[in-house]
């Protein structure tokens, strides 16, 4: 997984505690565009915050459950990736985009997230990778639907989010699907 080639000047890499400030100064830079889907985007503020939220994925990685990885643009931090969930036992993974915007509209996270489930099913042997977002996000939903993946259906009001409680779509692709 490490060091994945996305084209166009980009690379998928992992993205660990030691970069937190790199990661805050992104997340800064992202926050306006993040911030109506991802609660994250409103935590991460500082360089301490950005330290805890890359330190719970390492230690979600050391057991085997989580995983995050960035996405560098011609070498500086854009957007990245992560398994919010990684759950062996069940085989069942939940993958999770974002982009600054001057890197939407090439496909970056089309081809990382593709990779991410090659890896999943391929290497990891996981029956379904889920993909889970709000009914309003447009961007989201295409990738879902170009990564081939069905809509499973709606969990109502399932998610708060800005003083809102928000339906989310599930989305999945099952190995056997492929
Ligand atoms: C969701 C998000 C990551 C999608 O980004 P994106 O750039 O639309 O997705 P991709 O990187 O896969 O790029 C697809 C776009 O690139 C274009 N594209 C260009 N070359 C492409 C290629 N080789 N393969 C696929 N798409 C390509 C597609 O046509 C599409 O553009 P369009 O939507 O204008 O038609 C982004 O909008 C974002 O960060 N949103 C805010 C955070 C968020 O909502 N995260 C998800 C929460 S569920």
């Amino acid at each position: 997984m490490l060091g994945f080639p996305l084209g166009d000047g980009a690379e998928l890499r992992s993205l660990e505690p030691w970069q937190a400030a790199e990661f805050a100064d992104h997340v800064e830079r992202a926050r306006p565009h993040l911030a109506p889907w991802l609660p994250w985007a409103l935590r991460v503020v500082d360089e301490d915050s950005a330290r805890a939220f890359l330190q719970r994925y390492a230690d979600e990685q050391a057991r085997d459950a989580g995983r995050i990885y960035g996405i560098w643009l011609d070498g500086t931090l854009a957007g990245g990736t992560l398994f919010r969930v990684f759950d062996l036992r069940f085989g069942v993974c939940e993958i999770g985009v974002w982009l600054e915007p001057r890197a939407e509209g090439r496909g970056l996270i089309t081809r990382a997230a593709r990779h991410m489930v090659d890896w999943a099913i391929g290497t990891r042997a996981m029956a379904r990778v889920e993909w889970r977002c709000v009914p309003d996000n447009a961007r989201s939903i295409a990738v879902a639907e170009r990564l081939g993946m069905t809509r499973d259906g709606v969990l109502r009001a399932a998610y708060p989010h800005n003083g809102t409680r928000h339906d989310v779509e599930v989305w999945s692709l099952l190995a056997t699907d492929r």
